[in-house]
């Protein structure tokens, strides 16, 4: 999951999938990056982790990290939350295997909007990952 600051959407989107996955007995690895570097090492923005601690999941323990190339050899699947970010994990693909990874979470294409400059977005923003990751789960 990947987001720019690795900050807000991501961390959330990694929280909602591990715990869907964990509720399905499922054995994925699952993390989270941004494409910028700000915020490596730091936890997840306070509002995101109250709204997740609001649905029921902790997300306070994860740490910000930044995306990188060997990301592509880790994992099948990378999910970008909006064509910032879609552009940004494809300068770093070195093949057509690495593109073929990395799509837009939302189904419909659209962008998962940033909530950092808007606190009423994070409840809204959390409903549409929440969404996203049901539809992976069930999908396989
Ligand atoms: P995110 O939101 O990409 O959802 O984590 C952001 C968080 C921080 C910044 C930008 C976006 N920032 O510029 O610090």
């Amino acid at each position: 999951m990947v987001c720019l600051g690795n900050l807000c959407r991501s961390p959330l989107a990694e929280g909602i999938l591990r715990h869907l996955s964990s509720q399905k007995g499922l054995n994925w690895q699952i993390d989270s990056a941004g494409t910028g570097n700000w915020h490596v090492g730091h936890p997840p923005d306070r509002r995101s982790i109250a709204v997740a601690k609001k649905h029921g999941i902790d997300i306070s323990g994860l740490r910000g990290r930044q995306f990188s190339t060997a990301d592509f050899d880790q994992f099948d699947r990378i999910f970008v939350m909006d064509l910032d970010n879609y552009r940004d994990v494809l300068q770093k693909a070195r093949s057509e295997a690495d593109r073929l990874k990395v799509q837009l979470l939302l189904n419909d294409q659209q962008p998962v909007p940033d909530p950092w400059y808007d606190d009423a977005l994070f409840e809204p923003v959390f409903k549409l990952i929440q969404g996203a990751c049901e539809r992976i789960i069930s999908r396989g």
